[in-house]
């Protein structure tokens, strides 16, 4: 059905994708770079086929600055909580691109979108928020192989981006997601790069049979 050349790609594309701070090149998206990036994101699966998400383009630079701003004070508050060795490494760890990227994307979740009857979340009721992470997962698999990044912050108090917003209950912004053109994608993930935490190799993901 694909050739091995596209299927090359989508590896390539997925094993390329990288959490961005740094490395946006300040320019904007254009139009129908976004329209093609939100369009994959809305390609995602959904429990029920409920699309429980929403997307909000956020642009204006004051609102940028204003969000970084409290992005600052999450940031300072966690490096507070930490051991000193920690927060040492913590440091010079840069969490977001808010300004630097120019363009947020807010994603939310509506827990009530497709009423009371949903097949398939009878019994999982997250599947709904689920669904809404799958949405960014092609965003930003679609973003990475446009040439932009993506940086997810998750630096915030819910109830202030909700307000930022004008999400009102049960609705929950899940995400800010600062996109943006970029000089390049590092190889390496940051937190690896500056120490903070390591991955771990597959062979220690997969199991056969349990987890037992
Ligand atoms: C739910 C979620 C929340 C995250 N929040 C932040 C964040 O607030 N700031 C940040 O710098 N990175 C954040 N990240 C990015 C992770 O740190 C990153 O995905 C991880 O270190 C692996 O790096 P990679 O995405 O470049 O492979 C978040 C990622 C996820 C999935």
């Amino acid at each position: 059905m694909f050739t091995a050349q596209a299927r090359d790609a989508l590896y390539d594309i997925i094993r390329m994708r990288r959490d961005v701070r740094a490395e946006f090149s300040g320019e904007e998206i254009a139009e129908d770079v976004l329209h093609r990036v939100l369009a994959a994101a809305h390609h995602a699966p959904s429990v029920g086929n409920t699309q429980p998400w929403d997307f909000v383009v956020v642009r204006d630079p004051e609102r940028l600055a204003a969000f970084a701003e409290h992005v600052a004070g999450c940031r300072r508050a966690f490096a507070e909580s930490l051991p000193e060795d920690r927060r040492r490494t913590f440091d010079p760890i840069k969490v977001e691109g808010i300004t630097e990227s120019r363009t947020g994307i807010v994603v939310t979740y509506d827990p009530a979108r497709g009423g009371k009857h949903i097949l398939g979340r009878h019994t999982v009721d997250e599947s709904g928020l689920f669904s809404a992470v799958l949405a960014i997962q092609n965003l930003w698999l679609a973003a990475t192989a446009e040439g932009l990044g993506v940086g997810w912050v998750s630096f915030y108090e819910e109830e202030f981006l909700r307000d930022f917003v004008g999400a009102h209950d049960p609705v929950r912004p899940i995400a800010w997601l600062c996109v943006g053109p970029v000089s390049r994608l590092q190889e390496v993930p940051d937190l690896e790069r500056f120490g903070w935490r390591q991955g771990r190799p597959l062979d220690e993901a997969v199991h056969l049979e349990s987890l037992r």
